[in-house]
């Protein structure tokens, strides 16, 4: 057999077909089911709670196509492979003296992965590395982040206005939790956002507020917010899967 000749399979499992040969809708197979790839880094308890949600049926819009994960270590992994959803480790390489434009190795390769499993929104779930312009403009209004923090709508600027009108500073990149205990701030948050080229700072589809209490540390503050990413997370997926 010829390398034209080979059939193309798709990485989803075909739907039920009725007698009459047209695929049988069910709700358990909802005609568009946004295939998503997930990109993770570590514990991927944000990947647990969209793979609850499908699996619960709170989240019918879509399905989990692929999840990368650029540590073979990360808990995520585990997750997954345990919910039988593909998953694949990606080591990144980072990248030197790429020119203006044009996208480093593991770009390249992950580029392959998402469209070879045939993925409509990319969802950066505690992903650590940033992704480049050239890779991003592949993917136009099709990559999300979950951050740690509060952005304001458009994403950008440096002031955030809480509900209760106090004014406070946005806290970007890594360690944004422990940047706002710093700050004293008496709110955080968590923020779903477009990515952007420029790092937490896309248009926001979804936040919602934590309150900081007296005694919090680090990580107890994380935990609440991540509890709250945690139906953020769903949400902002089933919000993109009304806009596309
Ligand atoms: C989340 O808090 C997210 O906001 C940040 O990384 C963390 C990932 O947590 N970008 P997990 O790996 O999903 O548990």
């Amino acid at each position: 057999m010829s390398a034209d000749t080979y059939e193309s399979f798709e990485w989803k499992i075909p739907l039920k077909r009725h007698a009459s040969g047209k695929p049988e809708e069910t709700p358990e197979t909802p005609q568009h089911s946004l295939r998503l790839g997930v990109l993770i880094s570590g514990s991927g308890s944000n990947l647990q709670a969209l793979i609850d949600a499908i699996e619960n049926k709170q989240l019918t819009e879509a399905e989990i196509a692929l999840v990368v994960s650029n540590n073979a270590n990360a808990y995520g992994v585990q997750r997954a492979l345990k919910h039988n959803v593909p998953v694949i480790y990606l080591p990144w390489v980072r990248h030197t003296g790429t020119r203006t434009g044009e996208m480093p190795e593991s770009e390249t390769r992950l580029t392959a992965l998402l469209q070879l499993f045939k993925v409509d929104l990319i969802v950066l779930a505690g992903w650590m590395r940033i992704l480049s312009a050239a890779f991003l403009e592949q993917f136009p209004q099709q990559v999300i982040n979950l951050h740690p923090a509060l952005l304001p709508d458009d994403g950008t600027g440096h002031i955030y206005t809480t509900q209760d009108g106090t004014q406070i500073p946005v806290f970007r990149g890594l360690h944004a939790v422990k940047q706002a205990l710093d700050a004293g701030v008496k709110v955080t948050g968590s923020t779903v956002h477009y990515v952007t080229p420029e790092v937490d700072a896309g248009p926001v589809i979804c936040r919602e507020e934590v309150a900081i209490v007296p005694g919090d540390t680090e990580e107890s503050l994380h935990e609440r917010i991540k509890a709250v990413e945690h139906r953020l997370i769903v949400e902002a997926v089933r919000m993109c899967k009304s806009n596309i």
